[in-house]
């Protein structure tokens, strides 16, 4: 079913958080604290779905100041290399990541994994095995829009081949 499908291109992005569900994000919203969204696509019909119905949609959304993402991000992904979305569940073992309280990035409450937000999300502590996945992401108009499916495996329980088939 559609909500349970994975970001499709030319979904928007919406809030995640219960108070604003379904609102468009907007890039004034965003800032260097996450931003947790969900994808909002189109059934059959034509009628909005949020892709809730899978809990590993949910995307992590930030803004830096100009310069401050660099590479391994793949900043032609980004919107003006200023706002970058990954995957907000954990590789290691799929919970959702949230910013550090040291201020050094995302930290996963279930064993301490870190990535760098500004870097791709390169795994800086822990024991996740890869990146959080990047989500391609554009601006039309004033809306945030999936831009192309996710840059490496979202999810930590796909194998290589059912994420062949995912893709
Ligand atoms: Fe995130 Fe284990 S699930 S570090």
């Amino acid at each position: 079913t559609p909500d349970k499908a994975p970001p499709v291109k030319g979904d928007v992005l919406v809030h995640a958080e219960e108070s604003k569900e379904g609102q468009l994000i907007k890039v004034s919203e965003l800032s260097d604290k996450l931003v947790r969204a969900w994808p909002m696509g189109k059934d059959k019909d034509g009628n909005n779905v949020i892709r809730k119905g899978e809990p590993n949609n949910i995307l992590a959304l930030y803004r830096f100041p100009k310069g401050q993402i660099v590479e391994p991000t793949k900043l032609d992904a980004t919107v003006d290399g200023e706002i970058v979305a990954y995957s907000d569940i954990c590789t290691h073992a799929g919970c959702s990541v949230s910013d550090s309280d040291q201020g050094d990035g995302m930290k996963c409450p279930c064993h301490s994994g870190q990535y760098d937000p500004k870097r791709g999300c390169k795994v800086i502590g822990g024991p996740p095995p890869r990146p959080l996945a990047q989500l391609p992401i554009k601006l039309e108009g004033d809306k945030l829009v999936v831009a192309d499916f996710f840059a490496s495996m979202p999810y930590p329980f796909l194998s290589e081949d059912e994420w062949e088939k995912f893709k």
